[in-house]
């Protein structure tokens, strides 16, 4: 199967030539899945939620598409804390965890954005023993020959590059329930990098922003996944100025202990 994966859109900081030609890459590409992984807007006001409802109506179906960090009121304290989801769900009208049964695969949403946490930094996210639970058994539930893809904002690896940040909130546990259920495919954004590898023993795609003009060291890229139980190819695509190319692949193979390099 082939995945579009696109991450950090940021409307409200997005940019309409890149739109454009990201609208006109996933035609072309054709995906059986576009997956957006969280950040669809820059401050979750009515205007980019709905900018970003009219950018997923034009795009291949089906799609899939978990809230960021970015998606919760981040300045209005009072909204933030008493309905943090309100916005998101009036002016994009998705659910905020969701899953799809396509043929040969099942792909699972998890919201791993937080309204508040124990610390100073609230744009972090973490994952809790009831949302590890209904992935575990939704998973569970594929059919033994389904890819199992799961689909959150916050990271699960991180690369050289930013070994400094935090990955998502129990992660480690996550990952190995995650594996222990198989897990073949995690979708993650959120550090406005693309890059992919393995972590506990599944594959790891982490899409840079797609649209955005918020970046960290590289232009807008979005990741073209084809996928199967036994062999997955993860290509970044970069934004050259007029259109988007190719610019790095990755390979996977699944051997006796799981996901590794090919
Ligand atoms: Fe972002
Ligand atoms: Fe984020």
């Amino acid at each position: 199967m082939r995945i579009a994966h696109i991450s950090d859109l940021h409307f409200g900081r997005h940019i309409p030539a890149v739109v454009a030609g990201l609208q006109e890459a996933l035609v072309q590409m054709r995906p059986d899945l576009v997956a957006l992984s969280g950040d669809l807007t820059q401050r979750a006001k009515p205007h980019e939620l709905e900018a970003a409802a009219a950018f997923i109506a034009s795009l291949p179906r089906p799609t899939l598409a978990v809230p960021g960090n970015h998606d919760l009121p981040g300045w209005e304290p009072l909204s933030r804390l008493t309905a943090p989801w309100r916005r998101w769900k009036a002016h994009l009208g998705l659910p905020l965890e969701t899953a799809i049964r396509g043929p040969g695969y099942l792909a699972i949403g998890l919201k791993t954005a937080r309204r508040w946490g124990l610390h100073l930094d609230w744009s972090r996210g973490r994952i809790n023993a009831t949302q590890l639970a209904r992935a575990q058994r939704l998973a569970s539930s594929a059919s033994p020959g389904a890819l199992r893809i799961l689909v959150a904002h916050h990271p699960f690896m991180l690369g050289h590059a930013e070994r400094h940040r935090g990955r998502v909130g129990h992660a480690g546990t996550a990952l190995t329930a995650f594996a222990d259920a198989g897990i073949d495919l995690l979708l993650g954004g959120h550090l406005h990098l693309g890059y992919a590898g393995i972590a506990g023993r599944i594959v790891v795609s982490q899409a840079g922003t797609a649209t955005s003009s918020r970046y960290k060291g590289e232009p807008n890229t979005f990741n073209r996944i084809a996928a199967s139980r036994t062999e997955i190819r993860v290509e970044c695509m970069h934004w050259t100025g007029g259109r988007f190319a190719p610019k790095r692949v990755w390979g996977f193979r699944r051997g006796p202990l799981g996901w590794q390099m090919a």
